[in-house]
């Protein structure tokens, strides 16, 4: 780092690649700084619940090491298998299970950065609490490489829950789903996870792993729904209780995993939902985020905007935490049609998402392909104070360059 900086070299960090907003693309060519060789779990401290790993580390893979001491590290991305921790940091990823647990930024106490200047610095110290000045550990989460480069994190672990129960609840309106999953929480129920899926998602991804799944054509959305605790009984009681706020809310079923391998292969399913939309056509993801209750407005609103431009979408996501995934497929379309006219498109989705109080990305950040679209959601004046947070880390301006803004 000091040679590309005395140098003006640009340096893009980069982990398993699979950022969904082009994070780690060297638009500018440099160095692609890759930290795939950064993987070991350096310690698993079970008396702190802590865990001490490099940025490569694969998410999965730590998970099922804290889950050998009866540790549970929650952030699961759709990418989990392959994934790397380093990467779940510059975009603070969520996942599923973000809903009870919390996101990548809830786990980490502290970080080891070298800076575009080679200094080496911890952002924090390893305790649950921090206010000690300005909180660096959080400003570099969530970054997308363009401050430092994390070379060390201590993270925060928790016990690990030792049941669930997976429902899936279908609805012949997606909207009554949408409503459905206020009501789940208005209800006293705290589900750990809560998916919404559109029936297509599911037959892509069936498709796409070369397995059954039948979608009745009366089924417009699912609700995917998972319980989890260390109490069978408190379980089982939630789920009657969930069952009954479903069936008050117009679902047509109510289906319980029962076994291991059916919660394995509604997971699979879900996992995949994004990787077979990109198989099945040319697509355009977008991460909108908006306060739960409002769900019901942003699905209805984003049909009809895609039916104004004649687009066809799948959307799917994690709707207890009002962040919705839709998928926008070019199927037919010309490429000029697509790389202009859909823009206005997903301006007019964007616009939609920020007055229901939202955002434009929950979990996959901004990068290289969202960054047109920041303006909608951020002030001049807040994007202003991001460029100085920049310059004060990277003045010569080496560290991933032409992402975020
Ligand atoms: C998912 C990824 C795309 O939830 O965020 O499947
Ligand atoms: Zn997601």
């Amino acid at each position: 780092m000091k040679y590309c900086n005395s140098k003006h070299i640009c340096v893009t960090p980069r982990g398993a690649g699979t950022g969904l907003s082009g994070g780690a693309l060297p638009v500018y060519g440099g160095v692609v700084l890759g930290l795939q060789r950064m993987n070991s779990i350096v310690k698993v401290d079970t008396e702190n619940f802590q865990a001490i790993v490099e940025p490569g580390v694969i998410n999965e893979v730590l998970q099922q090491t804290v889950k050998e001491y009866g540790l549970f590290y929650p952030p699961d991305p759709a990418s989990k298998g392959t994934c790397f921790i380093g990467g779940n940091i510059a975009h603070c990823s969520g996942g599923p299970r973000a809903l009870k647990y919390g996101t990548t930024r809830d786990y980490v106490l502290n970080l080891e950065v070298v800076l575009p200047s080679g200094d080496i610095i911890w952002t924090g110290a390893n305790t649950l609490k921090y206010a000690s000045g300005y909180n660096l550990t959080h400003l570099i989460i969530g970054s997308e490489g363009t401050l430092g480069i994390v070379t060390k994190i201590v993270l925060k672990l928790i016990p690990f829950p030792t049941q669930n129960s997976l429902l899936l609840a279908s609805f012949a309106s997606p909207i009554d789903a949408c409503r459905a999953v206020s009501s789940i929480f208005m209800g006293g129920c705290s589900p750990s996870v809560c998916e919404f899926i559109e029936p297509l998602a599911f037959r892509l991804a069936a498709d796409y792993l070369q397995v059954a799944f039948e979608t009745p054509e009366t089924v417009q959305a699912y609700l995917l729904i998972e319980i989890d605790g260390n109490n069978g009984e408190l379980i089982a009681k939630e789920c009657e209780n969930m069952y009954t706020i479903l069936t008050e809310g117009n679902c047509l079923e109510v289906l319980l995993a029962t076994t291991t391998s059916e919660k394995e292969h509604l997971w699979k399913l879900r996992r995949s939902m994004g990787e077979a939309s990109k198989k099945s056509t040319v697509y355009k993801e977008e991460d909108t985020v908006v306060p739960r209750a409002q769900l019901p407005e942003l699905f209805a609103g984003t049909k009809t905007i895609a039916a104004r431009y004649g687009l066809r979408t799948v959307c799917y996501g994690h709707a207890g935490d009002g962040n919705l995934h839709i998928n926008i497929l070019k199927d037919e379309h010309s490429d000029a049609y697509w790389n202009h006219e859909v823009k206005e498109a997903i301006k007019e989705i964007f616009r939609l998402c920020i007055s229901l109080g939202g955002t434009i990305s929950g979990e996959h950040g901004i990068g290289l392909v969202q960054k047109e679209y920041l303006p909608l959601a951020v002030s001049e004046i807040q994007i202003d104070l991001m460029r100085n947070i920049k310059r004060c880390f990277d003045p010569n301006l080496i560290l991933n360059p032409g992402k975020i803004f």
